[in-house]
């Protein structure tokens, strides 16, 4: 439609039907008549306003989507297409690893390939906006949200919003793809000790150098749309943060697209004492910058007696209903408000082969070899040996994590599968072992205690059964492989722990089979980065999983047995315990660091009871065969600002198999009138080293890239010595230094 004609449309609504743009909410209010009395009375409505609304919550599949639009559209009067709005967090149909997972991958330009399928499936499916990507930078692992994160690094964040937000969209230009919500508008990260919904406080630098980079770099890809927090940043509601969703956002940002409430968040500006009542959170969200009100009746009841009193424009209201008004057109739903998506299409789409080779290349990219005694990886197929795969995931397809709401478990090849596809059934047994949790508390707890009843938790005499079995199993194995990990609803939203072991029950197991003297491969399925000092002690080799997926078993598989030589690197630190929480590799100097401070023993930045450093820093991860970095070189001591500097390393693969190296290169400002982190990510490379070669590998630097954000939030850069750092991990680095001039 012409702008202006959109215009005419809106200049046309009554004060109800601009507000009823403005409104969204879940499909339960669409159904039928019937179910949806119940939401609707709870949420305190009318059937007027739901009849208005504009947008739907989390309705999947194109025949009811297009049930849906034809109701709404049958309804009459200005009958503007309702746009469909969905979590879809790390892949439609086809489930990728998590994100968290991706973030190993350190691989963006795949992840942009990921999101493209997913943008396609869901397409098809009638979606037309995804809340994702989650770009809130982590530092705890105790929050149950890392698992939608890519990890604790800013810059590595950035290039995976980049590629997310470009994955979605990259199909709008030619009528398909769909938008990208990115969330949570700002700092969600930082919730302090990890616990879901909690406040974020945070100092103005802290915010500009490590928590807005990855959501500019997503605004700057060009996501359409952003969703604000459900939490406080520095004391204010992120939903009715004038500075940082108009000042900031809109204005220093030039971001010109929708901004949406996340999921009653501005009803709950009244719990947080910010607003007296739910007119005055309508009035404090819409004057922020909020155009929509997910799941909320503030919008719904609240808008029109704010106009009537004149606190709020009629202006103000346009302008907010014209930002819907106009994405809505730019999707095109006033020429076609299916926007071609059709059952025919989701049969042709959906769940491909191709598709389904790119998530196994994902879920390979993903997972990270932390151990590998003696080399016990590779697991050579042709030997003879027995192999026991034993654990609670050994034959388990419900590893997609809590955010694959579209997703159906029964998709995913489980470890059994990818492993039977290399082993012939003579040579492998498979036990449970024991349940993924034996703790019926922990179902209540999560508000789900129907799970316990579907007999997640096996009786005794079963679960006796199930160990006995893995044990004499286990017993005539050659090579053990255990399976384990977190259950599904102890991570993801409202999945903030304070004990990040293994279940006890499977530790309990993991040691029992650590005491029969087999070479023991210990597969980790989590949604965090978990506390796994005593599942290394049981192990001789650990490959972390992550939630891997539908194609997690063929992954496994292809690097148990070396059809794909592991590549992944952390992106977040894991601790070595619960208490060192939040740990992150960039962090500030301190005036007495553990190694290099004057002062010994006790008076040094430590713990007394544990060590300082991460059990696996951000950034590590083992490969088959075996790597030196050798001296990196610098072609300039000193550059002015308008110059640059290459730093190059030699990386020799001195074995007999090619491998990916991620070479990481850190920055350290020695001097600054703001304290800098011990060393920053500032690029990487992911490079095929073949075998017996030396590839040496080059990076240059930008007198731009040097500076850091003050307490005003201004970029600067100052002149002065910097050490470049150049290593597989953020531990191992070697550095040079030169300075940059006045
Ligand atoms: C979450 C968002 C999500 C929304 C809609 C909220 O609870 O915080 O991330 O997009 O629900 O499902």
């Amino acid at each position: 439609m012409e702008e202006a004609k959109l215009r005419q449309l809106l200049n046309s609504l009554t004060i109800e039907e601009k507000i009823g743009q403005l409104v969204q909410l879940s499909g339960e209010f669409y159904n039928a008549s019937d179910i949806s009395m119940g939401p609707q009375r709870k949420l305190g409505i009318t059937q007027r306003m739901v009849d208005l609304s504009g947008s739907v919550l989390n309705v999947a599949g194109a025949r009811q989507i297009h049930r849906l639009q034809e109701a709404h559209l049958a309804k009459g009067g200005h009958a503007i297409p309702l746009l469909f709005m969905s979590d879809i967090v790390y892949g439609y149909k086809t489930v990728y690893p998590i994100p968290l997972g991706m973030g190993a991958s350190w691989d963006p330009a795949l992840i942009k390939k990921a999101y493209e399928n997913a943008a396609e499936e869901a397409y098809a499916g009638g979606q037309q906006v995804a809340f994702a990507p989650m770009v809130d930078l982590v530092h705890d692992a105790r929050w149950g949200r890392v698992l939608e994160s890519t990890g604790e690094d800013p810059y590595l964040n950035a290039q995976f919003a980049k590629a997310m937000v470009g994955g979605f969209q990259s199909g709008l230009k030619n009528g398909k793809g769909i938008v990208s919500c990115v969330k949570h508008f700002a700092g969600y990260g930082a919730v302090e000790a990890g616990r879901e919904y909690n406040s974020a406080d945070m100092s103005i630098s802290n915010l500009y150098q490590d928590y807005l980079p990855s959501y500019k770099a997503a605004v700057q890809a060009g996501a359409k749309m952003v969703m604000t927090s459900l939490t406080t940043l520095n004391g204010v509601p992120a939903t009715a943060d004038k500075w940082l969703l108009s000042d900031l956002l809109r204005k220093q940002w030039g971001f010109n697209g929708v901004v949406i409430s996340d999921y009653a968040s501005i009803y709950e500006l009244t719990q947080h004492g910010f607003a007296a009542d739910e007119q005055d959170a309508a009035y404090k969200a819409l004057d922020a910058g909020v155009d929509i009100d997910m799941k909320s009746p503030c919008y719904a009841n609240g808008l029109k007696p704010l106009l009537a009193d004149g606190r709020l424009s009629e202006k103000k209201i346009d302008a907010a209903v014209w930002r819907v008004l106009s994405l809505k057109n730019e999707l095109c739903l006033f020429e076609d408000p299916f926007r071609g998506s059709s059952e025919a299409l989701e049969k042709a789409n959906l769940l491909t082969p191709a598709k389904r080779q790119l998530a196994r290349r994902v879920s390979q990219e993903a997972m990270v070899l932390l151990k590998n005694q003696r080399h016990l990886l590779p697991l050579d197929r042709s030997s003879h040996h027995q192999v026991a795969l034993i654990g609670p995931y050994a034959d388990e397809y419900k590893m997609l994590g809590l955010w694959a709401i579209h997703g159906d478990p029964k998709d995913t090849i489980t470890f059994k599968q990818g492993v039977g596809e290399y082993l012939d059934a003579s040579r492998l047994t498979v036990e449970k072992g024991t349940d993924i949790i034996r703790d019926a508390d922990f179902f209540a707890e999560s508000g789900r205690p129907e799970d316990q009843a579907n007999s997640q938790i096996s009786d005794s005499a079963t679960e006796k059964k199930h160990h006995d079995s893995a044990i004499a199993a286990a017993k005539r194995a050659d090579i053990i492989i255990f399976a384990g990990g977190e259950h599904t609803l102890q991570s993801g939203e409202a999945g903030s722990r304070t004990k990040l072991r293994l279940p006890d029950n499977q530790q309990r197991l993991l040691d029992e089979l650590a005491t029969l003297g087999k070479p023991v491969i210990s597969v980790i399925i989590s949604g965090r980065p978990l506390v796994l000092t005593d599942v290394l002690a049981d192990s001789d080799a650990v490959i972390q999983a992550w939630f891997p997926g539908i194609e997690g078993g063929h992954a496994l598989a292809d690097i148990i047995f070396g059809a794909y030589n592991p590549s992944g690197r952390l992106s977040m630190s894991m601790p070595a315990v619960e208490g060192q929480a939040p740990i992150y590799y960039n962090h500030l100097s301190t005036g007495r660091p553990e190694k290099t401070s004057q002062h010994v023993g006790r008076f040094v930045s430590r713990y007394t009871d544990a060590p300082t450093g991460p059990l696996f820093p951000f950034g590590y991860g083992l490969s088959y065969g075996e790597v030196t970095y050798h001296q990196p070189t610098i072609d300039q001591s000193q550059i002015s600002s308008a110059q640059s500097v290459t730093i190059s390393v030699p990386v020799e693969n001195a074995g007999d198999i090619d491998r990916t190296e991620t070479i990481q290169l850190y920055l350290h400002d020695e001097v600054a009138s703001i304290v800098q982190p011990v060393k920053r990510l500032i690029d990487f490379k992911r490079e095929v080293i073949p075998a017996g070669k030396t590839v040496t590998v080059s990076f240059e630097v930008k007198a731009q890239q040097l500076g850091f954000y003050n307490q005003r939030g201004e970029y600067v850069i100052e002149p002065g010595k910097f050490e470049l750092m150049v290593g597989p991990n953020s531990d191992e680095t070697q550095a040079v230094e030169f300075s940059l001039k006045d």
